[in-house]
């Protein structure tokens, strides 16, 4: 039935297209439709989709025989009618793609995009809204699926009132999600059974059985709501809630409507979901022509002094903003190989209530005691960009007005970043972060900065959807609980199993300027708050927590002369390779990852509460050469609650196969570099 007719090659890739299944085509019995079914390259994925009897269209997924998802209805509740609840197929297509391609940065260098498609058209005849279909893509590492509208009986837009897709899972597996509504993201991933669930974010990771996890979560979210999740009455049927604008509608779309892709990775290990490629393939490929300038880097900031309270964002007398102590950070950088200085509360509109103020803010006009060009001079003079802050307590209409004209002068000096922020629940007082409305800011925002050529960290955003691959621009984004908990958080600080959560929920929508480094846990303005680690494990964090800009949150009097600042300065920000040895979801986790053109290894082991002796085999080294190894690990007695300080720093000589032995404390962590010899007998040779 699936005749399959090779039509060329696509670089390293072959391109396969089937013929139209015949029988379905013209019209077809409901019972033959329900036939539908789809494998993953490796056959390992199934999928069947169907229409019953009622003529709702469905789908099921399998993993090796076992069921994942159980029968689940999909259907788009618009103004103008409903797609797919009294539907018939009218046909069938199958298509397939092999294809590599290079990511700029990221944790891998090259992604290989291997897919099994499935178009499913489908009419409602005698209705206004009447066509429609369902492109299913099936990966060895999970599914995609999205909804196309065309035009049609002179419909040229529509109003879409619910979107009704739903995830039937086939156990009551253990779930890592936060609630839709919590600000920003910024809730922990709380284990809980699926039917116990809230309405909650995704990405949504689950543990169905000791070898199957499964996350939900969307891809290519442009011009749409973003789509939360929350089980039907107890049960483990997920259906989807799209955030509404306020005045209830969930999408203003234009025909033809391609919807964002609902997404489900399957893995059998949690290390192989953290490195999924899901999400990324089924973005759109890169839209920037010439990506040279988009560059990773490591920053220090003048920041964690604000959230200490040592500084203000504000002028006045601890105006931590002033030229001088700007200098001083450049210098610092300058010193220690860093790329940038990120400023913060460098622009009039921060006195007062600022987070009720956004419109108040200007993305041009410094305080008097900052000179930007000044301060740029210097940066630029010593080899360091200085990295722009714009925060905009959710006046996003404030922001666009200025955007352009900012980035502009941004370039223009020598910037070419800029950390945007959201403090705020609504945008312009009245829309949610995740409507359409909040998605068409991000997205203006993201491709304005392409044309202006900097580079983008937002905070207090929409989750990550694949927009890295399209706009390379786009390097990070906040959207959890991130360093700043540390700070003044009323709790203590972040959970020790926070950090080791996040790189299997969190981090499957994008990298996450969670900004770890911070030597010094004193804090006079929160005395019980502080990191819920060891100092090891701050530096762990580095490896660990991927991001292609990476701030080391500190003061930098508190780096001057402390041996373990080495670790942070030399760890790279953008990886060939990352391997996953071994990982329990909120329990541990240990990442390697091979620097980018080069030969040197960076290991970064963290565990919870509990210590833990981690045994990490080095087979992901050459088996020709011999490394020497730096390992920054828990010393005598380190315990995150009552000794966080003591770090060991131990050199020693290691090869592909050897293990590596590093004993973890409560709350605690390892940092190691491993450093290519060079051949015995030619000392100047490249390594
Ligand atoms: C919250 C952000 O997450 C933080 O990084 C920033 O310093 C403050 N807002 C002020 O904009
Ligand atoms: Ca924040």
């Amino acid at each position: 039935m699936d005749k399959k007719i090779t039509i060329g090659l696509l670089g390293a890739g072959v391109l396969v297209v089937s013929a139209l299944i015949p029988v379905l085509a013209g019209g077809c019995s409901r019972a033959d439709a329900a036939d539908l079914a789809l494998k993953s390259p490796n056959g390992q994925l199934v999928l069947n989709a169907g229409v019953d009897p009622q003529g709702r269209l469905f789908y099921t997924l399998a993993d090796k025989g076992t069921a994942v998802i159980d029968t689940s209805y999909v259907s788009i509740q618009a103004k103008e009618g409903a797609v797919g609840q009294n539907c018939k197929v009218r046909k069938v297509s199958h298509s397939s793609k092999d294809e590599t391609w290079e990511q700029p940065w990221g944790q891998e260098a090259k992604i290989r995009n291997n897919y099994n498609e499935m178009v499913v058209e489908l009419a409602e005849e005698g209705k206004d809204l009447e066509k429609f279909a369902v492109v299913f893509r099936l990966f060895d590492d999970g599914l995609g699926f999205r909804y196309e509208i065309p035009k049609q009986n002179g419909l040229d837009s529509i109003t879409i009132m619910d979107e009704n897709t739903q995830f039937n899972i086939h156990e009551d597996a253990t779930a890592w999600a936060q609630p839709w509504d919590h600000e920003y993201y910024e809730a922990y991933y709380l284990p809980s059974p699926v039917s116990k669930l809230d309405t909650v974010a995704t990405p949504l990771t689950m543990k169905l059985t000791d070898s199957l996890y499964v996350s939900l979560h969307e891809a290519n979210l442009i011009d749409y709501a973003e789509m939360n999740l929350t089980p039907e009455k107890g049960t483990t049927r997920l259906r989807s809630y799209l955030t509404p604008w306020s005045t209830g509608e969930k999408v203003f779309a234009a025909l033809p409507l391609k919807t964002p892709w609902r997404t489900v990775t399957v893995a059998a290990n949690p290390g192989a979901l953290a490195l999924s490629h899901v999400t990324l393939n089924l973005a759109d490929p890169c839209a920037i022509e010439d990506t040279s300038w988009i560059e990773p880097g490591r920053y220090v900031g003048i920041w964690w002094g604000m959230h200490m309270e040592d500084y203000t964002w504000h002028s006045g007398d601890k105006h931590g903003a002033t030229t001088e102590n700007a200098k001083r950070y450049i210098d610092f950088a300058a010193a220690n190989g860093y790329s940038g200085v990120l400023v913060e509360g460098w622009n009039e509109g921060w006195d007062g209530e600022w987070t009720m103020n956004g419109d108040k803010f200007s993305f041009t006009k410094a305080y008097p005691d900052f000179d930007l060009a000044e301060v740029n001079r210097y940066a630029r003079q010593k080899g360091v960009r200085l990295i722009g802050h714009n925060e905009t307590a959710g006046a996003s209409r404030n922001y666009e007005a200025q955007m352009d004209s900012a980035f502009a002068l941004y370039n223009r000096l020598g910037m070419n970043t800029v950390k945007t922020g959201y403090v705020n629940m609504m945008l312009d007082g009245k829309e949610l972060h995740g409507s359409q409305y909040g998605v068409r800011h991000y997205r203006k925002v993201v491709e304005t900065a392409a044309r202006n050529k900097i580079m983008i960290v937002n905070h207090e955003g929409v989750m990550g959807t694949g927009w890295e691959r399209t706009y390379p621009n786009f390097m990070a984004q906040e959207n959890m609980r991130g360093q700043e908990y540390d700070a003044w958080s009323p709790d203590g600080g972040n959970l020790p199993e926070h950090t080791c959560t996040l790189p299997f929920t969190r981090a499957l929508a994008g990298p996450m300027d969670f900004t770890p480094g911070t030597f010094n846990f004193n804090n006079k303005a929160h005395p019980g708050t502080h990191p819920q680690t060891t100092l090891a494990k701050q530096l762990a964090l580095a490896v660990v927590i991927y991001s292609p800009v990476v701030m080391s949150s500190d003061m930098v009097e508190n780096y001057e002369g402390r041996p373990e600042l080495e670790f942070l300065k030399s760890c790279p920000t953008n990886w060939e390779t990352t391997v996953i040895p071994e990982a329990a979801i909120g329990e541990y986790v240990t990442v390697a990852r091979k620097e980018r053109g080069g030969d040197n290894w960076f290991i970064g082991s963290i565990t919870n509460s509990k210590s833990r002796d981690a045994k990490v085999k080095l087979d992901f080294l050459d088996k020709d050469a011999t490394y020497t190894a730096k390992v920054f690990k828990d010393g005598f007695k380190a315990d995150y609650r009552t000794n966080p300080y003591p770090v060991d720093i131990e050199t020693m000589q290691v090869k592909a196969g050897d293990e590596l032995a590093l004993n973890l404390a409560n709350g605690g962590g390892a940092a190691v570099m491993i450093v290519k010899n060079k051949p015995a007998g030619n000392p100047t040779a490249k390594n």
